[in-house]
């Protein structure tokens, strides 16, 4: 029989890292892989979802089936992720989104100044994009990434009340060969139930696998979740 829990759900999953500019030639970026990000994608669509997988600049292939939207920016993040967030039941944040931007980037190229040491940059702070759209009234089911070194439980539950999640996706960034730019993943799980909080420890394994054991785990919250 076919296993296709995600049939007619249109699911927006946002991955990879922004790039804030600087001037025309430079910009502040993360090392983030977009990985975790592309498997989710390819997860959900196997499992028969609309898959709209927003993306920041990295150099992975867009999967099967997968509807890619290109961006640079937090800004421009943020806007495709509301364009898209209303038409969806799922919103998953992969992203590692900059915290913060040059306030206002240089119009011409940075030139390096002669008979000075330093540089002050003035950062501005970026939009929470995972928190507006938990904020929005016909919000999706969201769940959201914590990338921890260290209390990854007690970050994760703060993570799922302060920006208003349903799940969490916690992992520890700090473990060799897991996380960032690595092929195998290990999370903690955290989700908000009627009564409390229901939890799964996920161990290391492929991305790939991960990522299905996540959509699955968030496609069941999704439907005993009452949304009326
Ligand atoms: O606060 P922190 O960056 O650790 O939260 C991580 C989660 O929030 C991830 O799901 C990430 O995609 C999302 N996020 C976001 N917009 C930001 C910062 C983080 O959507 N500006």
């Amino acid at each position: 029989p076919e296993d296709r829990p995600a049939d007619g759900l249109t699911v927006v999953i946002t991955a990879g890292p922004t790039r804030e500019p600087l001037d025309p030639v430079r910009y502040l970026s993360n090392h983030s892989s977009g990985k975790m990000g592309f498997a989710l994608a390819a997860a959900a669509a196997a499992l028969g979802a609309r898959v709209h997988l927003i993306s920041g600049p990295v150099a992975l292939a867009t999967p099967i089936g997968v509807e890619r939207h290109d961006v640079e920016s937090a800004r421009e993040m943020h806007d495709a992720a509301h364009r898209l967030a209303g038409e969806c039941a799922l919103f998953i944040g992969c992203a590692a989104v900059a915290d913060y931007r040059a306030e206002a980037p240089a119009e011409h190229k940075l030139k390096k100044r002669e008979g000075e040491d330093g540089l002050t940059l003035r950062l501005v702070k970026n939009p929470d994009i995972i928190a507006s759209v938990a904020a929005r009234p016909d919000r999706p089911y969201v769940v959201g990434f914590a990338a921890e070194t260290r209390d990854l439980e007690a970050y994760a539950r703060d993570k799922l009340a302060r920006k208003g999640l349903d799940m969490v996706v916690a992992n520890d960034v700090s473990r060799q060969g897991l996380g960032f730019g690595a092929d195998d993943n290990a999370a903690l799980l955290l989700w908000r139930e009627a009564e409390g909080e229901g939890q799964e420890d996920l161990p290391p394994q492929p991305k790939a696998r991960l990522a299905e054991a996540v959509l699955r785990r968030a496609l069941e919250r999704l439907a005993a979740t009452d949304r009326s």
